[in-house]
């Protein structure tokens, strides 16, 4: 992995894995100049745009109008806005849009939007005519830093979710970070529990830079060249553990950090209480909790991560959920392997391991500290 500043004031992160090898530029104010990435990269001269109404107002014409002043034919594909979209009957319609507009092998897709909308038309990326090429135009932080990175592509079932996809890579990931200014709060510290989560598992450094900065930059109160910078350092991040590990086989789990507990939070108030990042947040004060619990952790360190938590806010709410049902769903998780539940825990601020021997009792606990610092709902 290397990283490097490019001519255009733009970053470049490379994420290693061999011939599917890409590059994740990182600019701010630059999304006008996407259709040169493109056409540097050499790719299709059909492109499928794939995003949602609320993406496409306020940045489908600069995606449009620079691939088509590269000679590059665009159709739009515009799928609804919600995570309760990102189904097989969606990628059904993607797919007939796509035949519709004759687009064949040479063709490209690309995914406006957030982690939803990427997703979504990734899987259709990497099963349209067996695989065409695709590029990622990430616009929430949560997209951005983590979404996009690593090829995971994917849909809901209605028993679970993310239980249909794909590792499929996209051939470029273009990131304007301006397009983060017109995001909802709610959406951008949801997506700054993963950069917390970044610097606890792979960065002191990371976690000392929010120490002293985190409310600002969960206003997008820092300067644009900051904000590419931050948002190149979590890129490398997890392309480091991605080109690692591909496919989840080892150190990638790792990203998992908080995700235990927060893949549950998030399913049994079934997805429409929690964004995924605040279920994160819950998590992590549980999995740290648990990690000073087995003697991995230093109090001081939970006491660390805690206070960028409470700065950003700790979500509410959380009391009213029951221990019983939070574990059996993490014993029934995909990521469970027959049924023991898998932590992540850290070692230190900046490395973490996983861990299959935490007992009930100590997950028990892990949930009763996570629920004592929640404040009730408003
Ligand atoms: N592959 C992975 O590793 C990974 C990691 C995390 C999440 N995900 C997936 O990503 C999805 C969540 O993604 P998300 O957090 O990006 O949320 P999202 O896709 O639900 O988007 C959040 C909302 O913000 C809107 N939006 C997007 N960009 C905007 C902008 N610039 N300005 C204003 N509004 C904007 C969207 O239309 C949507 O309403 C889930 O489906 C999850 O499974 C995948
Ligand atoms: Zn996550």
């Amino acid at each position: 992995m290397e990283s490097k500043r490019v001519p255009s004031g733009m970053e470049t992160v490379r994420v290693d894995l061999g011939s599917r090898s890409y590059p994740i530029l990182i600019g701010h104010g630059t999304l006008s100049d996407f259709g040169r990435a493109y056409a540097a990269r050499g790719l299709g001269s059909v492109a499928a745009i794939v995003t949602n109404p609320t993406v496409a107002r306020l940045y489908l014409d600069p995606v449009r109008a620079g691939l088509e002043a590269q000679g590059v034919a665009a159709t739009v594909v515009e799928i609804p806005d919600g995570e309760e979209f990102k189904t097989l009957a969606t990628a059904g319609r993607i797919y007939g849009d796509l035949i519709r507009a004759g687009l064949d092998r040479r063709g490209c897709i690309v995914t406006l939007g957030a982690g939803a909308v990427g997703h979504t038309a990734g899987f259709v990326a990497a099963t349209y005519l067996r695989g065409i090429d695709f590029v990622q135009v990430p616009t929430t932080l949560e997209a951005q830093i983590d979404a996009s990175v690593g090829g995971k592509t994917g849909v809901d079932h209605p028993l679970g979710k993310n239980m249909i996809g794909a590792f499929y890579q996209p051939k470029l990931v273009y990131i304007d970070t301006e397009t983060l200014m017109t995001l909802p709060r709610r959406e951008v510290v949801a997506g700054m529990a993963e950069v917390i989560k970044h610097g606890l598992i792979r960065d002191e450094a990371l976690v000392r830079f929010l120490e002293s900065k985190i409310e600002k930059v969960a206003d997008l109160a820092i300067e644009p060249e900051q904000l590419v910078s931050l948002i190149a350092r979590n890129c490398r991040i997890k392309a480091g553990v991605v080109a690692a590990d591909e496919t989840e086989a080892g150190l990638r789990e790792i990203l998992n950090y908080g995700h235990t507990v927060g893949h549950a939070v998030e399913a049994v108030t079934g997805y429409r209480v929690y964004k995924h990042g605040e279920a994160v947040m819950l998590g992590m004060l549980a999995a740290g909790r648990i990690g000073v619990i087995k003697g991995f952790w230093k109090p001081a360190d939970l006491q660390r991560q805690n206070a960028l938590i409470e700065k950003l806010g700790i979500p509410s709410g959380a009391r009213t959920l029951e221990a019983d049902k939070l574990i059996g769903r993490m014993a029934s998780d995909k990521k469970a392997r027959d049924g023991v539940i898998r932590f992540v825990l850290p070692e230190t601020i900046g490395r973490a391991v996983t861990c299959d021997t935490v007992k009930r009792t100590e997950i028990e606990e892990g949930i009763r500290y996570m629920q004592e610092r929640a404040p009730e709902p408003v």
